[in-house]
């Protein structure tokens, strides 16, 4: 495994298995059989409401807690509410997790950024994360936070490489975490002729090139899926290193394009969404 150091000295895995969209059953298997396969990162999210099942997975592969670093992210519902963190705990059947995220910049997010901050100092989070904050909402948090975050989780893919956020998040050394990092199984980045080449030459998918793209460019990456074999070759990716010529050329292909556009009004929606947690 490689790893990239925080900017408070602990090491995260570059390479983790992501829980969006997956129903519980599906999120215990993939975690069980990744943390199996040598995975030793999840990122899961109180709003993917299979935290419960998270947890489950973890303890059903039978690797101890401390080789796990286990991420989640409190939704802007739970922003106010002073059990929260002890109720994601208890939801993931730990006692600490090793990230803990602010999962949109919506209602009263600061309210939920002390939270992160009050775990942090209370050793109930290893580290704090902050996702979908980019542009005015990490200025503003950097006129009021009282610790630096680690990680920032946004949208990145070699079409959007958050080229002008990574501006800030050099000047405080806060990682990026890709979200999306195989477009969200879109095909035509897959698909991109330079991956296919590549992969040929490395003898690797294109998919798998995309995401040691990602670990090279300094990003910790944590693809979703629930295929055996998907999850098997996404962490089958450390053992290939691509030239300066092979990244310069991936870098073409960025077009400064996301594939999610959330808008003002979703915001809204957001923090008025409280989810129905798994019982
Ligand atoms: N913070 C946020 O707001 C936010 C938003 C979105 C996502 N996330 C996090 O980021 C993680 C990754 O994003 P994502 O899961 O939405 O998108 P993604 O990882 O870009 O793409 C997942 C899709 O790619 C397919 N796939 C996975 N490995 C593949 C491979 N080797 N070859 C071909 N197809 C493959 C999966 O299908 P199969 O199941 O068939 O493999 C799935 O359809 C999430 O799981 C979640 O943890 C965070």
């Amino acid at each position: 495994m490689e790893y990239v150091t925080l900017n408070n000295g602990i090491k995260c895995p570059a390479v983790g298995i992501g829980t969006f969209m997956l129903a519980p059953a599906d999120a215990e298997r993939s975690v069980r059989e990744a943390l199996k396969m040598g995975y030793s990162l999840v990122d899961t999210a109180n709003a993917y409401v299979n935290e419960r099942a998270c947890g489950r997975g973890i303890k059903a592969s039978g690797i101890n807690r401390d080789e796990v670093f286990l991420s989640t992210k409190l939704w802007p519902s739970e922003y106010e509410n002073p059990k929260a963190v002890d109720e994601t705990l208890a939801r993931l059947g730990v006692d600490y997790v090793d990230l803990l995220y602010i999962h949109q910049p919506a209602g009263n997010w600061l309210a939920g950024y002390r939270q992160l901050e009050k775990a942090y100092r209370e050793g109930k989070a290893k580290s704090i994360g902050i996702s979908n904050f980019e542009g005015k909402y990490i200025d503003e948090l950097q006129t009021k936070w009282e610790i630096v975050p680690q990680f920032i989780q946004v949208e990145a893919h070699p079409y959007f490489t958050q080229k002008d956020l990574r501006k800030t998040l050099d000047k405080y050394d806060i990682k990026l975490m890709s979200w999306y990092p195989l477009g969200h199984g879109d095909k035509s980045l897959i698909n991109e002729p330079v991956f296919a080449k590549l992969g040929e030459k490395y003898g690797k998918s294109p998919a798998q090139i995309i995401l040691r793209w990602h670990t090279q460019m300094g990003f910790v990456v944590i693809p979703g899926s629930k295929n055996t074999d998907h999850i098997k070759d996404n962490l089958n990716i450390l053992d290939f290193t691509l030239t300066d010529e092979e990244m310069a050329e991936i870098a073409k292909l960025d077009k400064d394009q996301r594939y999610y556009h959330r808008t003002d009004e979703q915001l809204v929606q957001f923090a008025a969404w409280h989810p129905q947690f798994e019982k």
